[in-house]
C-alpha cells in the first residue's frame, strides 16, 4: 500500500467546537454573498443584500479534515451557515448531490437551528429540522442543502466518504430544489413549492 501524503495519513486528534472551529482541519472554504447568484427565488432581495453588505460578505464556511483519497476514507468537517433572509427564504448552502451518488453523509447539529432540505431526482422530498444533539443520516442518492431557520449560526458536524465528490450543477440546472424553506408557521418555517423548479436530470449512470 502506498500513500501520496504520509504526513496526514495517521490517526489525528480533532478538536471540534460548537462554533464550527476545527483544530486539525486540512482545508477551509468560504462562500460569499456575491457567489450566490441564481440561488434565491427573490433575485431583487439577493441583489439588495449584496449591495447593502457587499459581495464579499460571508454567508457560510466549511472546515474539513481529509486524511487520504482512497475508497473507505472519510472526510470529517464542520459547516457554518450564517443567519439571513432573502425575501421569504432563509439562508441556504448551494447544495449538491454527491458525484458518486450512492455515498451517504451524516450531519450532526452542534449549534443553532436549521433544516436539512433533501430531494431525489425522481420526486422524493424531505425537510428535517435539526437542533443541537440531533442528526440526520442522509442516504445516498439524496440531493441535500443546509438551511438556517434560526437567528444564530447553524453549525453542523458532517462525515462522508472521501471519494464522494459534489455535483453542484444538478440543482442549478433544475431551477433550484423542489421546495423553498420560507418564514411561516408555528415553527417559524415551512416548505413551499419552488415555482422555478423544472425537475432534475437523471443521475449519472457511472
Ligand atoms: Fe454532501
Amino acid at each position: 500500500m502506498s500513500h501520496t501524503d504520509q504526513s496526514i495519513d495517521v490517526p489525528t486528534l480533532l478538536e471540534i467546537s460548537a462554533s464550527g472551529a476545527l483544530v486539525g482541519s486540512t482545508r477551509r472554504y468560504e462562500k460569499f454573498s456575491g457567489e450566490m447568484a441564481g440561488v434565491y427565488l427573490d433575485e431583487a432581495a439577493w441583489k439588495a443584500e449584496v449591495a447593502g453588505k457587499g459581495a464579499d460578505n460571508l454567508v457560510y464556511s466549511v472546515n474539513e479534515h481529509k486524511y487520504q483519497n482512497g475508497p473507505g476514507a472519510l472526510i470529517v468537517g464542520t459547516s457554518c451557515v450564517l443567519p439571513g433572509s432573502y425575501g421569504d427564504e432563509y439562508a441556504v448552502t448551494r447544495g449538491h448531490l454527491h458525484a458518486v451518488s450512492d455515498r451517504a453523509e451524516l450531519y450532526y447539529c452542534l449549534s443553532g437551528r436549521g433544516v436539512m432540505l433533501l430531494d431525489t431526482v425522481d420526486g422524493g422530498t424531505s425537510a428535517v429540522e435539526l437542533a443541537p444533539g440531533q442528526a440526520v443520516n442522509v442516504p445516498g442518492h439524496w440531493i441535500h442543502r443546509s438551511v438556517n431557520v434560526g437567528d444564530e449560526p447553524f453549525v453542523t458536524l458532517f462525515c462522508y466518504s472521501a471519494d464522494a465528490g459534489q455535483d453542484y450543477t444538478i440543482i442549478a440546472e433544475a431551477g433550484g430544489m423542489k421546495n423553498l424553506v420560507v418564514h411561516d408557521g408555528p415553527d417559524g418555517w415551512t416548505t413551499v413549492p419552488n415555482p422555478r423548479h423544472t425537475g432534475y436530470r437523471s443521475e449519472p449512470s457511472a
